[in-house]
């Protein structure tokens, strides 16, 4: 006889897999067993059938307040009953410039205007477009050439894997963007190997910026665009040094410097923004996740006052930047969003993963030893653990490690190749801390 719980379990499980293609994932393998999730709250995912899972990555890196927190949800409860929808384009809401003054806010410098998109995407793109439309009304327009860095991750727009280093994002993609470079990666594992926080090597491998502007002249080159932390290639922190000494080199050749904050704003590396960690300003930051915590889709870019300011001009009745969205600064998600930036400095969660960093960095480095573990690297509440790949296989180590943690372990993480990636919520507590990279520890065990 079905008990209710199982009657329940059962309505909560689609019974056709197939029509829906799944992004970033091993479709086939996936739905021969699933991993789905029916519910979640704080710290913990729930299953169907009443598991209750860990979560270790902030969902995607985004649910940093953690999950299904009351005050969001009633905020996008509320705001889905007052306004559903309001035109983005010649008019808009208050809460559109109630949450971009309070992102304004949080950025560092004079990063005082914010541009709404809906992904982090998006926000890329837009920044890249802001820096080309910048110089062409500068009277600038031979400035087109964008510069992003090997390894990096952008996001999937034309202009994201262009400025992208991950050769899978790129290689089935065709010519991409033209007149786009790349630095170096940042990451040496013979010379930041096991690292605590930033590595003390590497500043001098921004130095390879000059010799892209060696090769195609100042007056070609836009932008610099690099995560501070890239999240995606599997948690590789900039090298102590290495943002200041960009920066330098930008202002230099009047080059614009734009920090891709999708992943490390909103608390990640313990600031609002990590450009306040490392006291380097760019000229504009892209954000998402963090900003709603995940609960609905939203991604922007601050940018400098001067930056806005020289697109107000002309008539006055006349578009300044032909870019935009249907559902740039959504009314759902500015809700979502001030309930989000609420919390954050209610329960002072930036300050709280500061603080707890170095119980984190203490747990995460207990695995080193464990079988085929290459490096383990930390900074803020992210880690990423390199395993040796298979001989036959690479990436195979990598997902069984990811798909074991969810079945066996009752832990969501990420897996990048055989790399682990980890980044919990940060209202994450020791203890908590503890029971993550116990189990993880255990998983390296099962797929050594
Ligand atoms: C640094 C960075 N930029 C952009 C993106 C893309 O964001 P989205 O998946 O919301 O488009 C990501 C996603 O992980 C990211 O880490």
């Amino acid at each position: 006889m079905m008990t209710n719980s199982s009657a329940a379990a059962v309505q909560t499980i689609p019974n056709d897999l197939e029509p829906y293609w799944m992004p970033f994932t091993a479709n086939r393998a996936f739905k021969k067993a699933p991993r789905l999730v029916t519910r979640a709250k704080d710290m913990h995912y729930f299953t169907a059938d009443g598991r209750k899972v860990l979560d270790g990555s902030a969902g995607l890196w985004c649910t940093n307040a953690g999950h299904n927190r009351d005050p969001i949800v009633k905020a996008i409860q509320q705001q889905a009953a007052e306004l559903d929808y309001a035109s983005a384009f010649q008019f808009s809401h208050p809460k559109a410039f109630e949450l971009a003054s309070r992102i304004a806010a949080l950025a560092p410098g004079d990063l005082d205007h914010v541009f709404f998109a809906n992904s982090g995407s998006e926000a890329v793109d837009t920044a890249l477009k802001v820096a080309l439309a910048y110089f062409n009304i500068h009277g600038q327009g031979s400035r087109t050439r964008l510069i992003g860095r090997e390894r990096g991750y952008h996001g999937v727009g034309f202009g994201g894997i262009s400025v992208g280093g991950i050769v899978s994002n790129r290689k089935f993609f065709g010519a991409l963007l033209a007149g786009v470079d790349h630095l170096p990666n940042t990451y040496n594992r013979e010379q930041q190997a096991f690292s605590r926080g930033e590595p003390e090597w590497g500043a001098h491998l921004a130095d390879d910026l000059e010799r892209i502007v060696a090769l195609h002249d100042a007056s070609t080159i836009a932008a610099v665009i690099v995560e501070p932390m890239a999240g995606s290639t599997g948690v590789l922190a900039s090298p102590k040094g290495y943002l200041k000494r960009l920066r330098e080199i930008c202002d230099k050749y009047g080059i614009l410097l734009i920090f891709d904050e999708v992943i490390t704003g909103f608390g990640r590396l313990g600031y609002a923004f990590a450009a306040e960690r490392y006291g380097v300003i760019p000229d504009m930051i892209t954000f998402a996740k963090g900003v709603t915590s995940g609960s609905v889709p939203m991604g922007g870019v601050v940018v400098r006052k001067g930056l806005y300011d020289a697109f107000m001009q002309g008539p006055e009745h006349a578009i300044e930047f032909f870019h935009g969205y249907t559902y740039s600064a959504h009314p759902l998600a500015c809700a979502a969003g001030l309930a989000t930036l609420d919390l954050y400095r209610e329960e002072d969660l930036f300050a709280r993963a500061r603080k707890l960093e170095s119980k984190w960095y203490d747990a995460a480095l207990s695995l080193k030893g464990l079988p085929n573990v290459l490096d383990i690297r930390m900074v803020g509440l992210t880690c990423g653990i390199d395993l040796a790949s298979r001989p036959d296989a690479v990436g195979r180590r990598g997902f069984d490690a990811m798909t074991r943690a969810f079945h066996e372990q009752d832990m969501m993480m990420r897996s990048v190749g055989d790399t682990l990636a980890l980044s919990p919520p940060l209202i994450v507590t020791e203890a908590q801390i503890d029971e993550i990279f116990g189990k993880v520890a255990a998983i390296i065990r099962a797929v050594a």
